[in-house]
């Protein structure tokens, strides 16, 4: 695995390879790496002929700073975890290299960045989107890859894709989850162990809205869910929302035709987890 830490170094790697006729899958993360990643990895290795991961803990994405600080880092482990899907190409910058300026740039992304995520994290998906704006920059890749466990974030880069008209394909991959539902996330290893054994009630509680969709309307069933969320005093609720999977606007009714989703976001030990299930 090449590792490269400079923006000139990767672009100059790349070049080549694209010259040669190589198509290449991104994975960008920030690290931390566990089982989720590595699938978004499989897929990407499978389906082109290199494969780059990028490793950076994005600042601006960060509208609290204690969560910053506190999130898990450990690059030593990460690159042997890489090593061991053969990953081609590793791009782990500095903050300095990405931003040597501060960022100025505001995407505009409407409806989509004002609910759920957007409502509690003021800016972060600007910040989102104006990380993935550079790598994708740097990388030229054919196709990358996300993870819909953060659903709201592949739209969003979805809709960067559409409103820049880059040239790439934006690959969005099942949540993959722990044998007792929990989704997989980098925050996980944060859970203290009363904490990791409450946390499949999230799963088994948007299990529990879709399999009640046939009985209820969407909004009666998004307020039996969040007493459902709001019975559990271990876990702090920040919202559970029932939308549709485009603009991720909140719906009233069933429409068979419109594909539908249901998010959650809540705090649990200290820790802040999301996750969605498809409805329709
Ligand atoms: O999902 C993540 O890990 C990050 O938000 C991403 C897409 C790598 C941008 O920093």
């Amino acid at each position: 695995m090449k590792v490269f830490n400079t923006i000139s170094d990767t672009k100059q790697f790349l070049s080549e390879e694209k010259l040669k006729g190589k198509k290449v899958g991104f994975v960008p993360t920030m690290g931390a790496l566990h089982k989720g990643h590595l699938e978004l990895m499989r897929q990407a290795k499978e389906e082109n002929d290199l494969l780059v991961v990028s490793i950076f803990v994005n600042p601006i994405q960060f509208n609290n700073q204690e969560d910053l600080k506190k999130y898990p880092r450990d690059l030593e482990k990460d690159k042997s975890l890489l090593e061991t899907i053969a990953c081609d190409i590793l791009f782990a910058p500095a903050v300095e290299e990405m931003y040597p300026e501060p960022v100025n740039k505001k995407y505009g992304f409407g409806p989509l960045e004002e609910v759920m995520e957007g409502a509690f994290r003021p800016g972060h998906f600007n910040g989102v989107a104006v990380v993935v704006h550079k790598l994708f920059n740097i990388v030229e890749p054919d196709k990358a890859y996300f993870g819909e466990k953060d659903f709201q974030q592949l739209a969003i880069i979805k809709k960067l894709v559409e409103m820049e008209n880059l040239p790439v394909e934006v690959v969005g991959c099942p949540i993959v989850r722990e044998s007792d539902g929990l989704a997989m996330s980098s925050r996980n290893v944060r859970l203290n162990t009363e904490a990791r054994k409450e946390a499949p009630f999230i799963y088994k509680t948007l299990q529990e809205a879709k399999r009640r969709r046939d009985h209820l309307c969407a909004g009666p069933l998004r307020q039996m869910i969040i007493n459902l969320f709001e019975a559990n005093e271990q876990f702090k609720l920040e919202y559970f929302d029932i939308v549709d999977d485009k603009e991720l606007q909140p719906i009233q009714h069933w429409n068979n035709n419109k594909g539908t989703v249901a998010c959650v976001a809540g705090w649990l030990g200290g820790v802040r987890l999301i996750d969605n299930i498809r409805i329709i």
